[in-house]
């Protein structure tokens, strides 16, 4: 079922494999398009428990019917500040774990933002990481979650729709969220270096994705609300072409 709420594209499913299934296949279209141009295929990569169903779908891809990425230059959208790459929880073992051993993209293509604790300057870096992404051509498909106050990647409420790569505080509604993970709240890193709403925003597409009742009220919030910093995934309708991809229950109380 298709349907247009302000200028957010919702397409909802009946449950979330079908969701999975639709996005990877959205992603399988594009490598395979760029493949026959002889181009690389630039893709925007979230982590959370949300993207897991289509990264798990890819792999099936590549194993079962040959889907390449080595014309994938990817770019995440966050890590945790401070944390050393092979910690537990950092992006960096999530994106290892549970996507890039599994398939052929070359490790030199795969981005994430650096969260190992560091003296230099972080605007410096966080510069670097956009300038990246503006070498690679921009991004072609920016994937993304949602957290439950409204934040996209860890662009948390208070972000401006001008915000690009850079260390951010962490929201009490986040790290919460996150301390599980952690073993408790004093073992959750307090920071994170994010993608701006900006940087997000200049993606050529963008899909986001939300299953299950535990986001059908922030779902139904973004969709209410005019574009603002207190929700900062409104911002994503000031731009053109963005799909939420939904389950029946994350798109529950849509109209409600
Ligand atoms: C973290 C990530 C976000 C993600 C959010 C939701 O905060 N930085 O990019 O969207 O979690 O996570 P989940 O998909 O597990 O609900």
């Amino acid at each position: 079922m298709s349907s247009n709420h302000s200028e957010i594209n919702v397409l909802e499913f009946e449950n979330q494999s079908l969701g999975d299934r639709h996005i990877a296949t959205e992603i399988a279209d594009l490598l395979k398009q760029k493949q026959a141009e002889g181009k690389m295929a630039v893709l925007g990569l979230a982590t959370g428990s949300s993207v897991l169903g289509v990264y798990k779908e890819l792999i099936r891809m590549h194993k079962e019917e040959g889907l390449s990425f080595k014309n994938a230059i990817t770019f995440n959208l966050d890590e945790y500040y401070p944390i050393s790459k092979d910690h537990k929880q950092s992006y960096h073992t999530y994106m290892s774990e549970k996507l890039f051993s599994h398939v052929d993209i070359l490790p030199e293509n795969a981005h994430l933002p650096d969260g190992t604790k560091t003296d230099k300057n972080k605007e410096v870096l966080c510069k670097e990481y956009e300038d990246k992404i503006a070498q690679a051509g921009g991004i072609d498909l920016q994937l993304l979650g949602i957290g439950r106050n409204g934040h996209i990647g860890f662009n948390e409420p208070g972000s401006s729709i001008e915000s690009e790569t850079r260390l951010i505080e962490l929201d009490s509604v986040t790290r919460n969220d996150a301390a599980p993970a952690f073993g408790g709240l004093e073992n959750t890193p307090t920071h994170a270096i994010t993608m701006g709403v900006a940087s997000i925003l200049r993606a050529k597409k963008i899909i986001l994705m939300a299953w299950s009742t535990n986001k059908a009220s922030i779902i139904s919030k973004v969709i209410k609300s005019d574009p603002t910093s207190d929700i900062p995934a409104t911002f994503l309708k000031t731009v053109a072409n963005v799909t939420f991809v939904l389950d029946k229950e994350a798109a529950s109380e849509i109209g409600k």
